[in-house]
């Protein structure tokens, strides 16, 4: 993924603002930014969804605004709230929705796939209606490793997770990048970005204003540009 001098603007608002962003294969990015900072409208232009203003984006080579429909089956994205279908097990979800995209697997494939995905067997034929923001995670994690695409996209995917649960799904996410998968996660959570990320972004009113990877991870300078510049001494 490679996105060049990137802006998007609404009427009479730029929201990002010359990003530039390169994603190695097998590698975690964390994008931090506060309310506001435009962190969900980087993944809508990913998803095809918002067309630049200027620069470009690329997509395993796809330009998503141009082809969404390549883009698109290139990535798995994880929205904020992940939508699956309440009245179905996690398994039937599993092979329903691999059904839609045309990769429909087996039950033993589907069981391994949970398993991996960490979401424990006793849950596995149970309908979704019961299941916790975590456990629904999961599932829409199996379904995105089945998918075995290049990219995978997650939007603030710890929010409303106890320490515990965040933990398990950042560490969901390490075999995932040993897959050669490049994973691009905007949060809030700058402990578990620290954790997990192999290069951090701190996006502040659409632009990238502090970067850093693995050895040089600074939790309270990392800190200090996520809050804003206002407010640092
Ligand atoms: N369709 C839109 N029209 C106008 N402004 C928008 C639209 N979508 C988002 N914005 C504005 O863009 C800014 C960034 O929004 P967003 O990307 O959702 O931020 P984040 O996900 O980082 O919280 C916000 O100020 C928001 O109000
Ligand atoms: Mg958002």
């Amino acid at each position: 993924m490679q996105l060049q001098r990137l802006s998007v603007s609404f009427p009479g608002k730029t929201v990002l603002s010359d990003l530039d962003l390169t994603l190695e294969q097998g590698s975690i990015y964390a994008l931090l930014g506060g309310n506001g900072a435009g962190k969900s409208t980087l993944l809508s232009v990913l998803l095809g969804f918002l067309q630049p203003s200027a620069g470009s984006v690329r997509v395993a080579g796809v330009t998503p605004w141009s082809d969404p429909g390549r883009a698109r089956a290139q990535l798995a994205y994880l929205p904020e709230n992940v939508a699956l279908y309440e009245h179905l097990s996690a398994v039937e979800n599993v092979d329903y929705l691999l059904g839609l995209s045309g990769r429909r697997q087996t039950g033993a494939a589907i069981a391994t796939a949970l398993a991996d995905a960490g979401l424990q067997e006793s849950a596995w034929h149970q309908r979704l209606a019961g299941f916790s923001k975590g456990m629904r995670q999961k599932v829409a994690i199996a379904i995105a490793l089945m998918r075995q695409v290049p990219l995978l996209l997650l939007d603030e995917p710890t929010s409303g997770l106890d320490p515990g649960a965040s933990a398990d799904f950042h560490a969901l996410l390490a075999p995932v990048r040993a897959r050669g998968t490049a994973v691009l996660m905007v949060t809030h959570d700058l402990l578990g970005a620290a954790d997990i990320a192999d290069r951090i972004g701190v996006l502040d009113q659409g632009r990238i204003v502090h970067e850093s990877d693995r050895n040089g991870f600074d939790l309270a300078t990392l800190h200090a540009h996520f809050i804003g510049r206002d407010r640092r001494a």
